[in-house]
């Protein structure tokens, strides 16, 4: 196995548990080690006592089931559209499987038609927590809760980034996924409007993992207890320490995994998503008040250890620069505002075009007027710097970036998945406006 630090480019998903690039692009054939069929349709589905909404189900729900695996497993998905009249697919966000699995309509694959199907086979190559969801007139089938969690759990021999103690308490934890989904007025968590109750005796540990499927930032905060960030994207943070009162800001796509601890009087814990739900963590029964914002937001440019990255940024083969703005055009056929990169509005977005294992750096700029949560397909940037401050904490890999009005992100990555390859807006009704531009391999 290729070590990150031994001459392969690695996205920083810990050394020595990832697998060498030249094992993942060789196809693995043979029986799968995680099979599943899912299936879309567009139903009602209760989301509250009496609240029914129009929604897109995976397997009769929404959030569809989560797909589990261990790192390493070839995972294969069999999905059919039943009901969806537009056509549908699957884009695993974040992970970083081969393209033409990538589930991208129009660009990697058509969409699945009524009653047709399309298998996805692919190697969970990191562990960690992602999501799938429909890639086909995405903001409005996301909307509707075509999605659902992946939770790639880590290869016996992976390596402790969080630190022993750390370690010690996951041995024990319980494992929380919570979907976190908008319809309307009502923030759900795993399906349910309101606050998912999950069951951990006084004294025990919870990993939370956070999923934010809408296109806003949702802050998440918890209240009894200090709290460790695990992980961001998918990707473990080196040696996170414990913190209090501060908001973790999730922009849109990404995920948070949070470690918490409910207090040896079993008073409960409530993970706070946006102040409107929670994962409420204690014994049965127990329940705890609503709490507001801390004014403080942990910054994940300063927090956790420093590590090796895999990659040489000051070497770079290619430096591109990502600017979003904003102009006037036409948006469906009618006068509208566009967003741009460089100027320009998809599909007059030129491709970015690298060579495989170039290391290349991005400059993204904001200077539209409102924040974009900007994602990358098929690899991880890690954030060098922030408005000319370089980043002092854990390496800090992203699938899903917030760039607000203003900022300026410093950016890098390892070309090494080649295909063709979406780096837009996740705030879905802007990459409709044209905030979308590809990356290319020649
Ligand atoms: Cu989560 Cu291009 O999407
Ligand atoms: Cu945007």
């Amino acid at each position: 196995l290729g070590a990150g630090g031994g001459g392969h480019p690695g996205h920083g998903h810990d050394g020595g548990a990832r697998l060498a690039v030249d094992q993942l692009v060789e196809e693995r054939t043979g029986p799968p080690d995680v099979a599943v069929t899912l299936v879309a349709r567009a139903e009602r589905v209760e989301i509250a006592p009496g609240v029914e909404v129009d929604a897109y189900t995976v397997n009769g729900s929404t959030p569809g089931p989560t797909v589990r695996a261990t790192q390493g497993d070839l995972v294969e998905v069999t999905f059919v559209n039943e009901s969806v009249p537009d056509g549908a697919t699957l884009h695993w966000h974040g992970m970083d499987v081969p393209n033409a699995v990538d589930g991208v309509a129009g660009v990697t694959q058509d969409a699945v038609g009524l009653g047709e199907e399309f298998t996805y086979r692919f190697v969970a190559e990191d562990a960690g927590t992602y999501w799938y969801h429909s890639h086909q007139v995405s903001h409005e089938q996301v909307r509707r809760g075509l999605l659902g969690a992946v939770v790639v759990g880590p290869a016996p021999d992976a390596p402790a980034v969080a630190g022993p103690d750390v370690a010690g308490l996951l041995e024990h934890a319980v494992d929380v996924t919570a979907v976190v989904h908008q319809f309307g007025p009502h923030r759900t968590v795993a399906g349910v409007a309101g606050d998912l109750a999950v069951d951990v005796p006084a004294g025990g540990a919870a990993r939370v993992r956070v999923v934010n499927t809408d296109d806003g930032t949702l802050p998440v905060w918890v209240t009894g207890s200090a709290f460790r960030l695990l992980a961001i994207d998918g990707t473990d943070v080196h040696a996170p320490p414990e913190v209090r009162e501060q908001a973790v800001s999730l922009t849109a796509g990404a995920r948070a995994d949070l470690l918490v601890t409910v207090p040896d009087d079993g008073t409960p814990v409530r993970v706070e998503l946006g102040g409107s739900a929670a994962v409420v963590l204690g014994p049965a029964g127990a329940t705890a008040e609503p709490t507001r914002r801390p004014e403080a937001t942990l910054d994940p440019l300063t927090y956790g250890e420093p590590a090796p990255l895999g990659l040489d940024p000051a070497a770079a083969d290619r430096h591109f620069t990502y600017t979003i703005g904003r102009r006037p055009g036409f948006v469906d056929g009618r006068p509208g505002m566009q967003w741009t990169v460089n100027g320009r509005t998809f599909p007059d977005v030129p491709m970015f075009t690298v060579r495989e294992g170039d290391v290349v750096r991005m400059t993204l700029s904001n200077a539209s007027g409102e924040a974009h949560p900007m994602h990358l397909h098929g690899h991880h940037v890690v954030v060098l710097e922030r408005d000319g401050v370089p980043a002092s904490g854990s390496p800090w890999w992203v699938d899903s970036l917030d760039v607000r009005q203003g900022e300026t992100y410093e950016v890098a990555f390892v070309a090494d998945n080649p295909g063709v390859w979406m780096d837009h807006c996740h705030n879905l009704p802007h990459a409709a406006e044209g905030l979308v531009a590809h990356l290319m391999y020649e």
